[in-house]
């Protein structure tokens, strides 16, 4: 039974439907990735399976149980749990009161205080900055709490939405280097990214979204595969020069 398995999701924002065919499967301790150009419906598919964005059709199954229409806060106990676009820490909170406030999405409220040790274990950035207010770290560090704060809810299926956005490239290796510690430690993770090579490299899959459907999926091999690629992001015979 995989993880998550998501069949012929809709959805979108008043009368506009953005997704159309939104479907992917996800196995225990998998990486995959979404890529697709802006306003392709990533986003959209991501809030879907976070409960943020209500769908119109489709199905979500969660460790075999569906969970399509359940909130967001409920869908995070179950072990779903969502990094979204821009972090959305808490910038006049501190480090630590911004990790405590995901103790809220903890299934078990014991052994909270070893959450939290062991985020900031994977994270030592944010031990020693602790007492820190958040809005006063980089860009780098910020979005590293915004991943620790989700893990102290201890997730089974992590996704994170273009966590690189606005990173310099050393910073990006950094925070693609903790996702390959998240997934080694057991977790799932679903990443959303705009630099296609850069997810490819880790993900065992990664699913392309244009105009609301997912039109193709793509091995690690294809990001070699130069034509390929560009046919799957803009279409087949599309011209892009
Ligand atoms: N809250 C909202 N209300 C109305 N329309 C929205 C809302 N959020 C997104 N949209 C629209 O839905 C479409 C898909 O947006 P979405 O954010 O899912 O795309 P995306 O693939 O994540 O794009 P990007 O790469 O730019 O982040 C866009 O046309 C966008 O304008
Ligand atoms: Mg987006």
């Amino acid at each position: 039974m995989s993880l998550l398995s998501v069949r012929g999701l809709q959805a979108g924002y008043g009368k506009v439907q953005v997704l159309f065919n939104g479907h992917i499967e996800v196995e225990p301790g998998e990486l995959v990735g979404i890529v697709g150009p802006n306003g392709a419906g990533k986003s959209t598919f991501l809030g879907a399976l976070a409960g943020s964005v209500k769908p119109s059709s489709g199905s979500i199954e969660f460790q075999g149980t569906s969970i399509r229409g359940k909130k967001p806060e409920d869908i995070v106990r179950l072990g779903l749990a969502l990094v979204p676009e821009g972090r959305a820490i808490f910038t006049d909170l501190t480090v630590n009161e911004n990790l405590l406030l995901g103790l809220t999405g903890r299934r078990d409220k014991s052994g909270s205080a070893k959450a939290i040790a062991e985020v900031t274990e994977l994270f030592p950035v944010l031990a020693s900055h602790r007492g820190h207010q958040a809005g006063l770290l980089s860009g780098g560090q910020q979005q590293q709490l915004a991943i620790a704060r989700a893990l102290v809810s201890e997730p089974k299926l992590l996704m994170l939405d273009e966590p690189s956005l606005g990173l310099s490239p050393t910073i990006i290796q950094d925070v693609f280097g903790v996702l390959n510690k998240i997934q080694k430690l057991g977790t799932a993770i679903i990443v959303v990214e705009q630099r296609a090579h850069l997810i490819m490299s880790i993900a065992s899959r990664t699913l392309v979204i244009r105009e609301g459907h997912v039109r193709a999926t793509l091995s690690r091999e294809d990001a070699k595969d130069e034509t390929k690629l560009a046919a799957a992001y803009f279409g087949a015979g599309a011209d892009h020069e």
